[in-house]
């Protein structure tokens, strides 16, 4: 790839020295403490090249040693890898210089996830398996999985134990990604560290939300401060609200945290692995693309898309999302906006993108922060008599077989 316009030092800028060591995730090294948090729909084999080029840039940048960054896969329902189904086996594909590679799993039974990992490990298809606690969407806790399945704490632990026990047949790490709980009054983030701590899993990720936000309010970073107190013995993992390189750095000194994950600060915008990798080896260059680099990302992307789908006409129904993402703040009316938002081939891509001014600058503060999933905070979809008890109960246990049958989304 070629370089992108970079704003700050000219590259490569002074270094100033590294802001963490580098993340260890059980045998990994990590150089840049950085995760690209797994988002369903988003960061399949094609989105995580785009983030991995970007991120060996900010290597080259920043001078920091060993791999770049860790691209976890759009979450897998255990089930339905287990089945074998066409749709998860092209999911848990990697490039062939992915490494490590991490996918990331979710599960509500402990037998389904055993028997997920066992066929990641016994197959060779792994190197990371990440464990999804944090999904909101009302279809799942409705039904006590994601983020509603941490309050059983039993089932939590068979879960996390079966997975890690799987894992080190071939020393294959497992970490854990959650939500800080239920609600204000039903939080579970500091047991459930705790029991994955100890159940042996390599690092803990939490979000700053509760179930309720949603992707509401901001995220509340001294929950991540008071896991990295309590889980001592493991990484801890800070997530939400990392838009930029200086978010990152800022949630490393306000929680002290050993790395960070980032969801939505990177769509439209992979080029952010450049700054982070660059930010985490102390150097103050930013990559900050004219509107030209933009559409030639946008249309790497689409590329990359159709290697994945193998079709171009869903390469191109999939790119659609990511427009307004990639266009935020650059001067592009909204007739061509709404064009690239129907686009159905890559020559009609071409000839939309042509249209662009090329040397639109960078517009700053405009294309800064959110972007993605906002919404508003609301009353989480639990089954019946779910709070009543921390201990999963018969009845409980067959509602959330169910649950692993209709999912998506974090
Ligand atoms: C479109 C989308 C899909 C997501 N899918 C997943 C997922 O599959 N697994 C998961 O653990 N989290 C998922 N998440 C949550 C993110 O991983 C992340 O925790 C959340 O967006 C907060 O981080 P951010 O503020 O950096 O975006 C998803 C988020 C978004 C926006």
């Amino acid at each position: 790839m070629t370089p992108m316009t970079q704003a700050g030092e000219a590259a490569p800028a002074a270094t100033e020295g590294a802001v963490l060591p580098p993340l260890r995730i059980g045998g990994h090294v990590i150089g840049s403490p950085v995760v690209l948090a797994p988002m369903a729909g988003i960061t399949n084999r094609a989105f995580r090249r785009l983030c991995r080029e970007y991120g060996n840039e900010g290597r080259a940048i920043g001078g920091a040693s060993g791999a770049t960054s860790l691209y976890v896969s759009e979450m897998i329902t255990s089930r339905a890898l287990v089945e074998r189904t066409p749709e998860s086996m092209r999911l848990i594909e990697h490039d062939p210089d992915e490494n490590p590679r991490s996918i990331q799993l979710y599960s509500v039974d402990p037998a389904t996830a055993r028997a997920a990992a066992r066929m990641l490990v016994s197959e060779d298809r792994a190197d990371h398996i990440d464990l999804n606690f944090g999904c909101p969407v009302p279809k799942v806790t409705r039904k006590g999985g994601g983020s509603a399945l941490p309050w059983k704490k039993d089932l939590f632990k068979a879960i996390v134990g079966a997975v890690v026990e799987e894992g080190a047949k071939r020393d294959i790490p497992v970490t854990v990604k959650m939500r800080k709980g239920i609600d204000d009054d039903h939080l579970t983030f500091l047991d459930a560290g705790l029991t994955a701590e100890a159940e042996g899993v390599a690092a803990v990720a939490l979000h700053g939300r509760t179930a309720a936000q949603a992707y509401s309010g901001t995220a509340d970073w001294t929950a991540i401060r008071m896991l990295k107190e309590t889980v001592t013995s493991i990484p801890v993992l800070g997530n939400g609200d990392v838009w930029s390189a200086e978010d990152a750095l800022r949630m490393v000194r306000e929680t002290g945290c050993d790395g960070v994950v980032v969801g939505r600060g990177c769509l439209g915008r992979p080029w952010l692995f450049t700054d982070l990798a660059a930010a985490f080896a102390g150097t103050s260059a930013r990559v900050t693309p004219t509107l030209g680099e933009v559409a030639d990302r946008l249309r790497t992307h689409t590329a990359y898309l159709c290697d994945f789908y193998g079709e171009e006409e869903r390469a191109c129904r999939d790119i659609r999302k990511h427009i307004a993402w990639y266009l935020k703040g650059f001067p592009a009316g909204s007739t061509i906006r709404n064009s690239l938002a129907l686009v159905d081939s890559m020559a009609a891509l071409d000839t939309l993108l042509a249209t662009l001014d090329p040397d639109a600058p960078w517009p700053g503060e405009a294309a800064e922060g959110q972007r993605g999933r906002a919404g508003s905070s609301r009353t989480v979809a639990l089954p019946d008599r779910w709070l009543e008890s921390r201990e999963l109960s018969e009845e409980h246990r067959r509602t959330i077989a169910e649950a692993e049958l209709s999912v998506s989304g974090g």
